[in-house]
């Protein structure tokens, strides 16, 4: 993990330092507290903002060096006036703020007060989280560092709030997620000569540490389970394949769990039905959803979620060589249906489909979600935006869409049924594994369906939120993490006896 940006709250009376962050309005008003501080520079920040036609808009913020009068070297007035209560957009603005500091400054006073009032613990903790995850720079592989290239993980943030101490208290499980999506981010980022398979496995092994148990079953172990449809996508690459299964037992003994189901394809080439050259690196964050997975079981296991869950992640490589599958290829897969390979670049699904039967059956999980970068299509359908929700059951589909509203990781879902499914059916076996051009994503998604045994499940193509979306305020790399606080808050509201109705 790379390390964290340090963050810690203080009272609103702090003196002023280093970088000095404030909030104003569009009437360039400051809370009381702030034009205490501010004191005579006030004066200054009027005429600095008439000269650079600051408005206060929300977004835009100004930037004074060297202040006369002020204690701090940088001064950053940020306007706010759009943001309404809602905590995504104290995360948001957390992250733009960020996204102004110089990555060579060290010390940081961020004063928590807008021009209506001080801000509520949950809204400082939320700026804290945007912070965070702005200031995540993935450089590990970088040995010459340019100009600006300052590692913004040096900053000491202190956030001035009215109550401190509560401020913390509400930051903390949500620094335990933020680590989460960091691990998931750093997953997706790595270059794919590094993360393999065996390797990937021993970076989820990692969460023993927190306290999660972890199994990993190898070639050995899933040749004797039958689970013909993921060995026959990695028995083209040297390097084997893994299934990774994560459980952490935070809930009550005998409980059943929730659990989650990453696609874990560490390069996807498209096997012999090769992709094209242009823009092939990407798919080294091909998985993303098994990334995901590994960041959201360290989330719960460090904030000591009071939930029963079971994460799985099916690991592979999807390479053309000798020994690598055909299209016509028949494979059996573990829950015993034939599928007949069409297009060897639909091998996400292939390998989905064993690890949801195996935790289906091995688990009897309340419900399952799996993630993954699955189809191009969802691309054309959603943009980046939203990640498409597939699923057999509305009330895990209605806490979905509840959970991306809440943590601004939207889901979109999209219809399934019996016309979609007969796209399925082959000449040859029980199946084929894709469908016609049109309807990609959903014909990937009743090909999952048929795999999970009638239990309450969930679909997420996490294609164009995952993986080389474009820039955010919270997000700046390849591997946006997505998923992670989503899945989070899911588990939170719902799943974690009565901590929901505390909240409301
Ligand atoms: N990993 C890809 C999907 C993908 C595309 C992820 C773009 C991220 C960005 C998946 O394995 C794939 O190749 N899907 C094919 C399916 C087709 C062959 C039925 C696709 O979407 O073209
Ligand atoms: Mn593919
Ligand atoms: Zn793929």
């Amino acid at each position: 993990m790379s390390a964290a940006v340090k963050i810690g709250f203080v009272p609103l009376s702090t003196a002023p330092r280093g970088t000095l962050v404030v909030f104003t309005d569009e009437t360039l008003k400051f809370g009381p507290r702030t034009q205490k501080l501010l004191g005579q520079a006030a004066d200054t920040v009027k005429r600095a903002a008439a000269t650079a036609r600051f408005k206060g808009k929300s977004r835009s913020a100004l930037e004074l060096l060297a202040p006369t009068g002020l204690e701090a070297d940088c001064l950053l007035v940020v306007g706010t006036a759009a943001e309404k209560g809602q905590p995504t957009d104290f995360t948001r603005l957390g992250g733009l703020v960020a996204g102004k500091i110089k990555s060579g400054a060290e010390d940081i006073l961020l004063v928590a007060e807008r021009p209506d009032g001080a801000m509520t613990p949950a809204q400082a903790a939320a700026i804290a989280t945007g912070l965070r995850l702005r200031a995540y720079k993935f450089d590990r592989y970088k040995t010459k560092k340019k100009d600006g290239d300052e590692a913004s993980s040096a900053w000491q943030v202190s956030i001035a709030v009215a109550d401190a101490s509560a401020a913390k208290k509400a930051y903390e499980p949500l620094d335990h997620v933020a680590d989460g999506v960091v691990i998931a981010r750093d997953l997706v980022n790595e270059p794919p000569n590094i993360l393999y398979p065996e390797e990937f496995a021993k970076r989820a092994a990692n969460l023993r540490k927190v306290g999660v148990e972890v199994e990993i079953l190898d070639r050995k172990a899933m040749t004797k389970l039958g689970m013909g449809a993921l060995l026959g996508v990695a028995q083209g690459s040297v390097h084997e394949g893994r299934t990774v299964i994560m459980r952490w037992n935070g809930g009550k003994k005998g409980d059943k769990p929730v659990a989650f189901v990453g696609k874990g394809v560490c390069f996807d080439t498209g096997g012999i039905s090769i992709k094209p050259a242009a823009s092939m690196e990407e798919m080294k964050g091909d998985m993303a959803g098994a990334a995901c997975v590994v960041g959201l079981m360290h989330a719960l296991a460090a904030r000591k979620a009071k939930v029963n869950a079971v994460g799985a992640i099916g690991l592979v490589e999807n390479m053309p060589d000798g020994n690598a599958q055909r299209p016509g290829d028949i494979v059996t897969s573990m829950s015993g249906q034939t599928i007949e390979i069409i297009n060897t670049d639909a091998e996400g699904r292939l390998v989905l489909a064993d690890v949801l039967w195996y935790v289906a059956k091995t688990c009897k999980p309340k419900f399952m979600v799996d993630l993954a970068t699955l189809t191009g299509a969802i691309l054309v359908s959603l943009g980046s935006e939203y990640a498409g929700l597939f699923s057999n059951d509305d009330k895990l589909s209605k806490q979905l869409i509840e959970a991306g509203q809440a943590t601004a990781e939207p889901v979109w879902r999209m219809p399934m049924g019996p016309e979609f499914d007969k796209l399925l059916d082959s000449k040859f076996a029980d199946m084929k594994h894709t469908g016609p051009r049109y309807g990609g994503s959903i014909t990937a998604a009743q090909f999952l369906q048929r795999f999970v045994d009638g239990t309450p499940w969930a679909h997420l193509d996490i294609a164009g939120t995952a993986m080389a979306a474009p820039p955010t305020d919270i997000n700046t790399s390849f591997g946006s993490g997505y998923g992670v606080r989503l899945l989070n808050r899911l588990v939170e509201d719902h799943y974690e006896g009565g901590k929901a109705a505390k909240r409301k």
